[in-house]
């Protein structure tokens, strides 16, 4: 999977993104990293890529004609037949989730188009963007935070990524489900003990204690995704057992 990220701070992008896992998926060759600095297409002397609001309103606006002529230089290297998307995050957008992660982790190339300023000029946005993502209702100073948020989402998806593809089975989210509490050493912990079923070696006794808590947490801190698991065919199969 190869990701492109169409910015005007690409050392911001560039430095976050190449630690940990996705720094050791990107030297792996699972994944690669691009970031395309939109002041390069600029057409003035003075590099400038922003200008006034038509119609009057506070701030400026990123121009159409460099946005476009960088994610060309992008687009003009993607072979035809490749599944590729290109993602403009706003808050405007639709809320990004881990079904979404799971839906753009499918593509070839994934093109980021971070804003700046008040925005981004509708018509070159309405030329070349296919997905608006947003992280949450609330609003940041820029795309960039965004973009590694949601390349980090999609690139523990890609196969080979995470050691242990398991578990991306049991984490949070599945079956609209939080993850249950986990536990290491020590059994006691400042006079906190491990609960005994986890310690039984029990293993169906361990699974059924992890559904519940699972099923108790997502109810007390996520009622809206309890609501959604309660009408899943998940919850019927766990009242037949
Ligand atoms: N840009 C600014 N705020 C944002 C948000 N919440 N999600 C995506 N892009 C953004």
């Amino acid at each position: 999977m190869n990701f492109h990220i169409l910015t005007l701070f690409p050392e911001m992008v560039m430095h976050g993104l190449n630690t940990s896992i996705i720094g050791r998926a990107i030297k792996n060759g699972l994944i690669s990293i691009e970031a395309i600095n939109i002041r390069d297409y600029s057409n003035n002397k003075f590099n400038k890529v922003d200008d006034y609001t038509y119609g009057g309103g506070a701030g400026m606006l990123m121009q159409a004609e460099p946005v476009y002529l960088a994610y060309k230089s992008v687009e003009s290297n993607i072979q035809p037949n490749k599944k590729k998307r290109v993602i403009y995050v706003t808050p405007q957008g639709e809320p990004f989730t881990q079904k979404k992660a799971k839906e753009l982790s499918q593509s070839d190339e994934l093109i980021f188009l971070c804003g700046h300023y008040e925005g981004i000029d509708e018509r070159v946005l309405e030329e070349i963007v296919t997905d608006y993502v947003s992280i949450g209702d609330y609003v940041l100073t820029g795309g960039e935070l965004p973009t590694m948020v949601m390349i980090d989402a999609i690139s523990r998806l890609v196969p080979g990524v995470l050691h242990n593809d398991l578990s991306a089975e049991t984490e949070s989210f599945h079956n609209n489900l939080l993850e249950y509490p986990q536990y290491s050493r020590p059994e006691v912990w400042r006079g906190k003990k491990v609960p005994d079923v986890i310690l039984s070696g029990n293993t169906k006794e361990v699974e059924k204690w992890r559904l519940e808590q699972s099923i108790k947490r997502t109810k007390e801190r996520r009622y809206d995704l309890y609501l959604k698991f309660k009408t899943s065919q998940k919850c019927i199969d766990v009242l037949k057992k």
